[in-house]
């Protein structure tokens, strides 16, 4: 028997038992004619006592053992005198009687501890290596639980998982495909799902009724912290339902998961439409975990030559409580902030409003009483600040949104460990591309429109409310989902307008039309993105830290070296022939 017990679990209770244990070598110590080893497995860290005194053949041997060795070793649990308080194993030690080394190793290429010295890339070269911190690895834990949490929840509701297939066929809205060639079918290639979107629907038409699936979905799009080509979905659907059927038993799903990981009760999530998400936060996933919403100026700016703010069509304003104490460095850092390309504005106006009136940017042009409507608008107190942008609406509220954003962590209002959910809803149906000159779908193609806007379709398409909705927490988009059409003329009717010629639409997606002329009922669903919420539930700062075998910001695995080039005779067989 290789272990007894594992290196997490031994207490001044078991003392004087005799146990078996196999673990790698943390750390070796040595004090004298002692050497203490810490062993360390999965389950925690127990340290090992060699005593010249009482065997010192063993002693010579333990001194031979380097970092991450592989050992067993046999002894008696014993009491220590210097007590960790530290570790759960801190109160006992084991004396050693007995050591085999298992498995010795090369000196490993960084420290095995909480904060390594090794660097992302070495990291992820030796990933497997990596993976032994205890950080990464409960990480790792935490997945498994709330995946296995997620699971339960749902299999108690009925909800059956079904597995879809991931060799399927490209369809040309959404993200880029990854593809495969096939081999059997030259010149031919599938396209790994960037969701079991078309299936879970497909299923619902079979009769399924209640389906989930923990999955695997590939996007070939430019990486951020929150984005990996390959990631992992809690896939369901669901018929005969409406979408407050699917808030409820999803917002349940998130509530149950709070409750069991981290004891939380969460309130019931507010519900925020798209367009208020827009006016309020700038953004469709707004950081509630603080206020700071949008203060709209336009109308008490105009007319006073001004010609910025008269030109135009949105001026809108944050308040930054205790802001009037920013010094000229600090504002000019902000100026530098919304001037980035990643922001894009041009510039942007200061109102500080101390006891003795106002200092602002603009005195020029505006009046203390002027400042007065702005500033009262904004509920500014003497202390604060206003910090105006301008521009085109949609575009001046994304900017402001940035810039709330940056403040928010600034001032320390974004906590990791507080949490705020909300649903955002009424997403628009469409969203015209102008350089492509047509719609797009903002979900995707097979959203129900709102019903009450269906007779807008035709004459203005851009103001079609979806029955899309989001599951939005801490400013991370988290899940999204929709009531799906489940007639065939509103869906040919739908890929019409965004440009399908009714070829093209059969040859995409003919299966799906003809599967809702056979009994298809009303149904709709969600997803969840479950490496972002753990990566919440974690509070990481990357999804990559809660992936066993993550791709790095080039979309590469740096341990296998993976894309690679294929060899010849590969590319042969597939009929592949790379130009120059
Ligand atoms: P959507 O495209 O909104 O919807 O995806 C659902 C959720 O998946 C997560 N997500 C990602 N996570 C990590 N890396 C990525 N590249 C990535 N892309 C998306 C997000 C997102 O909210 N089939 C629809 C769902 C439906 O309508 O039921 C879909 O895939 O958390």
């Amino acid at each position: 028997m290789y272990r007894t017990k594992t290196c997490g679990e031994l207490r001044k209770e078991d003392v004087n038992k005799e146990v078996t244990l196999s673990g790698w070598v943390q750390k070796t110590r040595k004090l004298g004619g002692m050497i203490f080893i810490d062993l360390r497995d999965r389950y925690g860290i127990t340290q090992l006592f060699f005593n010249k005194k009482i065997n010192a053949i063993l002693c010579d041997e333990a001194e031979k053992i380097g970092r991450e060795w592989v050992i067993q070793v046999k002894g008696l649990v014993s009491e220590r005198s210097n007590k960790n308080p530290n570790i759960p194993t801190g109160d006992i030690e084991i004396i050693v009687s007995e050591l085999n080394v298992l498995n010795p190793s090369e000196v490993p290429p960084f420290t095995i501890e909480t904060d390594s010295d090794g660097g992302d890339d070495i990291r992820m070269k030796y990933r497997y290596i990596d993976l032994r911190r205890s950080v990464v690895r409960s990480n790792l834990e935490l997945r498994h639980r709330m995946a296995f949490a997620a699971r339960s929840y749902l299999n108690d509701l009925g909800f059956l998982e079904v597995e879809t297939p991931v060799l399927v066929a490209s369809t040309p809205e959404g993200a880029r495909d990854f593809v495969v060639p096939s081999r059997m079918n030259p010149g031919e290639f599938y396209a790994l799902p960037q969701s079991p979107q078309l299936f879970k629907q497909l299923l619902m038409v079979s009769g399924f009724d209640r389906y989930f699936q923990i999955v695997k979905c590939f996007r070939d799009e430019d990486l951020r912290a929150d984005r990996q080509p390959e990631f992992t979905q809690i896939d369901c659907e669901m018929s005969f339902v409406e979408q407050e059927d699917i808030l409820g038993i999803f917002e349940g799903l998130v509530k149950y998961l709070f409750k069991k990981e981290k004891g939380i009760e969460l309130p019931d999530f507010p519900r925020l439409p798209y367009s208020d998400a827009m006016r309020l936060y700038g953004s469709d996933k707004p950081d509630t975990r603080f206020g700071m919403t949008f203060v709209e100026l336009k109308d008490l700016t105009e007319g006073k030559g001004f010609s910025i703010f008269d030109n135009a069509e949105y001026v809108g304003a944050i308040c930054v409580k205790g802001g009037a104490a920013y010094t000229r460095k600090q504002i000019d850092e902000l100026v530098e902030f919304v001037k980035r390309p990643q922001v894009g504005a041009s510039g942007l106006v200061y109102v500080k409003v101390d006891n003795d009136g106002y200092k602002s940017s603009v005195d020029k042009f505006y009046s203390p009483d002027d400042l007065k409507l702005w500033t009262d608008r904004a509920s500014a107190r003497p202390g604060d600040l206003l910090l105006i942008l301008c521009g085109k609406t949609e575009k001046t509220q994304r900017q402001l949104g940035d810039l709330r954003l940056e403040i928010g962590s600034r001032l320390n209002l974004r906590d990791k460990d507080k949490f705020s959910c909300l649903w955002v809803t009424d997403f628009p149906l469409l969203e015209y591309d102008e350089e492509e000159g047509r719609y797009f779908a903002k979900h995707h193609p097979f959203t129900s429109p709102n019903v009450d806007d269906i007779p807008m379709l035709d004459s203005s398409p851009g103001e079609v409310r979806a029955t899309a909705y989001d599951v939005v927490i801490n400013g991370v988009e988290i899940g999204g989902g929709s009531i799906r059409i489940h007639n065939s003329e509103l869906q040919e009717k739908m890929f019409a307008i965004l440009g399908f010629s009714r070829e093209q639409a059969d040859a995409q997606f003919g299966f799906l039309m003809n599967a809702f002329r056979y009994g298809a009922p009303p149904h709709g669903g969600i997803a969840f993105g479950l490496d972002r919420l753990v990566s919440i539930f974690a509070g990481l700062d990357s999804i990559r830290d809660c992936i066993a075998f993550p791709k790095n910001n080039s979309g590469r695995d740096v341990m296998m070296d993976a894309p690679s080039a294929l060899a010849q005779e590969q590319l042969n067989e597939l009929r592949i022939s790379l130009s120059k």
